[in-house]
């Protein structure tokens, strides 16, 4: 009588997780993986090992794919990849021999860790692709360039939050599952006549930017008497900017949408591209005057000229006359 890969208790709960992420195919892996060590000759091989409690099920990304997942994140060697649960390391593996890029794959089960690890020495990026034996929730993202996931509708859910804190510009790349109401700035479909589930052998491939945080209020500086207001929902957003004061006063609407940090104010004599860096938002056309910047600003301040200046130039006329 062969023995069960896992215990009763822990297949229900990957069975519950997998009811709540409503991802049949991937739960029928999962559950046959978990109950029965019989099963595992008819489950995808990928998969028929598995003896660890999972939030997702061991199933490769297949060649075509991975490709694709390093293709639209746009992978070179001064990148460092996080892939979330790595599985054999293909991920990493593939990103540190085509592209030079260093990467850290993270995995919960060990037998994976040291098939992974096994795997980069063979390859020779051993110095270059890492792979660490980690809950993927506790993984620590902020070195990351690139994050790439194969993992679950829900897991994704999960993730999002910590994902957008993420450096602006940061890369996420995702097979198959979506970040809800979080639109992927690319998407590509992929034909993938060898994946190991599913009927519709065909992968999508998502790829989402980190937004850099522009939302509130933004004041110029120096001389510049200027007021952005801007409400973002991810990547999107959309505002009014004022510049002047009395007859000197104009009114922009825009909506714009971000990637990372840069974004581009369209203009009616043209677009104006700009850019955030932390607090200070630049416009980079010397069609705007030359060195415009704002300043982030508290809801409750006043973007008007400061005193200060508007005393200099009263003095400045008074001298004058
Ligand atoms: C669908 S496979 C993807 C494998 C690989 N990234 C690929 O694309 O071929 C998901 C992997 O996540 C791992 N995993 C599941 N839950 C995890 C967790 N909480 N922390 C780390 N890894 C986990 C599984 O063991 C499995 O290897």
């Amino acid at each position: 009588m062969p023995t069960p890969l896992v215990s009763p208790m822990r297949a229900s709960r990957k069975m519950l997780r997998c009811a709540r992420s409503g991802l049949l195919v991937l739960c029928a892996v999962a559950t046959a993986t978990a109950v029965s060590s019989a099963s595992a000759q008819t489950t995808p091989a990928s998969s028929a090992s598995q003896a660890v409690d999972v939030d997702v099920p061991f199933i490769v990304s297949p060649p075509a794919v991975t490709q694709a997942m390093l293709d639209i994140a746009r992978v070179n060697a001064r990148d460092y990849l996080i892939d979330l649960g790595a599985g054999d390391g293909r991920v990493v593996i593939l990103a540190a021999t085509r592209y030079g890029a260093r990467g850290l794959g993270v995995e919960i089960d060990p037998q994976l860790v040291k098939r992974a690890q096994a795997n980069a020495k063979a390859a020779k990026v051993e110095a270059r692709a890492e792979f660490r034996e980690e809950d993927l929730f506790k993984t620590d993202l902020s070195p990351a360039s690139v994050v790439t996931m194969y993992l679950l509708p829900a897991v994704n859910l999960q993730l999002r939050e910590r994902l957008l804190a993420l450096k602006p510009g940061t890369r996420l790349v995702s097979h198959d599952w979506d970040m809800g109401d979080w639109q992927p700035d690319e998407e590509r479909s992929v034909a993938a006549p060898d994946k190991p589930i599913g009927k519709d052998k065909t992968s999508r491939v998502m790829l989402w930017v980190v937004p850099a945080q522009m939302a509130g209020k933004w004041c110029g500086t120096d001389d510049a008497e200027a007021t952005l207001t801007v409400s973002q929902r991810y990547q999107k957003a959309e505002g009014k900017l004022v510049v002047g004061s009395g007859k000197q006063r104009s009114e922009i609407r825009f909506r714009v949408t971000l990637s990372g940090n840069a974004f581009v104010l369209p203009l009616p004599d043209g677009d104006i591209p700009a850019r955030i860096n932390g607090d200070e938002l630049e416009f980079l056309s010397t069609r705007v005057h030359a060195g415009f910047k704002l300043r982030r600003a508290a809801e409750a301040d006043s973007c008007a000229l400061p005193q200060r200046l508007v005393m200099h130039s009263t003095l400045e006329g008074t001298n004058s006359q």
